[in-house]
């Protein structure tokens, strides 16, 4: 088996499985819905939204895009969450964030149903995670787990670190390795022999957000490694996307590594159309779907 995570593939399995859960539900007359929100003109959250329609229409579920100005006013956004809320055809909701700086985030998630947060980023949802009870998991995180657990099955003894401590990504992935009794660090930009740290890690997951932070000797040999960021720079006159780990020398050591673009980035998409699924079958008093292939 080649040590590369192939998460294109993985992500299209899982989508193959969200579809097939979404047809078994299409004989019952349930069909699944996705609301996403977009405020302003970011182009970059703006290609997310398009290609979060595009795949939320393929798996064969309703996709409702809003599209509000930049300058909408933190009242009239959350009168949408409201009726967003409100609606029986609606299983999931997603703001898309960054909001306008005048805008305040944190009150307008909070305000989402926590069913219905399919990117689990309500304090509801944060604490039912973080005390292992069922919630909405956020879909970076689980798509990353998703893919550690198919690599190495059980997960149970290992030494985990995650670098990088945001709400989104770091420490909803460290309560997840937690869950899996992994024994877990979080390690960020303030953690001393960074580099030590790093090379304690059977799994190493990076979430900094910094071009090619980690360089392979940092990667314990045979380790599994898996890289979150998504940073774009300019190389030889040209624009590249790479990750938080230098990617090259990290391979030679690695046991498995997930590559930039590739690896985590399309599951993240992928595991938001499994986290609606969950939430439309939840709403309807159903089991929860299996998306393990
Ligand atoms: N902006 C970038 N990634 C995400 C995400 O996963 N969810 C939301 N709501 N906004 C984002």
């Amino acid at each position: 088996m080649s040590n590369i995570i192939d998460g294109k593939a993985f992500a299209l399995g899982l989508r193959g499985r969200v579809a097939s859960g979404v047809a078994g539900l299409a004989a019952r007359g349930i069909v699944p819905g996705l609301a996403v929100v977009l405020v302003g003109e970011d182009p970059a959250s703006e290609v997310y939204v398009r290609n979060k329609g595009i795949q939320t229409r393929e798996a064969g579920m309703a996709s409702w895009e809003h599209k509000l100005p930049a300058e909408t006013g933190q009242a009239e956004l959350l009168a949408l969450v409201e009726k967003l809320n409100a609606d029986p055809a609606v299983h999931g909701i997603l703001v898309q964030l960054p909001l306008p700086a005048h805008m305040d985030a944190e009150a307008v998630i909070n305000a989402i149903d926590p069913a219905k947060d399919v990117d689990g980023f309500h304090i509801l949802n944060v604490g039912l995670l973080g005390t292992g009870q069922k919630s909405m998991v956020p879909c970076t995180p689980l798509g990353c787990l998703l893919m550690l657990r198919d690599r190495l099955g059980d997960l149970s003894g290992l030494n985990a670190v995650v670098v990088g401590r945001s709400n989104i990504v770091g420490k909803p992935m460290a309560q997840l390795l937690l869950g899996e009794s992994c024994t877990v660090t979080i390690a960020h930009s303030r953690t001393k022999n960074l580099a030590e740290v790093c090379r304690s890690a059977d799994i190493l997951v990076a979430a900094v957000g910094r071009p090619r932070m980690i360089p392979g000797d940092w990667v314990k040999p045979g380790a599994t490694v898996i890289d979150v960021g998504i940073n774009r720079i300019e190389e030889d006159g040209r624009t590249r996307l790479v990750g938080d780990v230098d990617f090259d020398s990290a391979a030679r050591v690695a046991g498995a590594i997930t590559p930039v673009p590739g690896g985590v980035g399309p599951m993240t998409i992928a595991c938001l159309l499994a986290n609606t699924l969950t939430a439309c079958c939840r709403a309807n008093g159903l089991p929860d779907p299996e998306l393990v292939g």
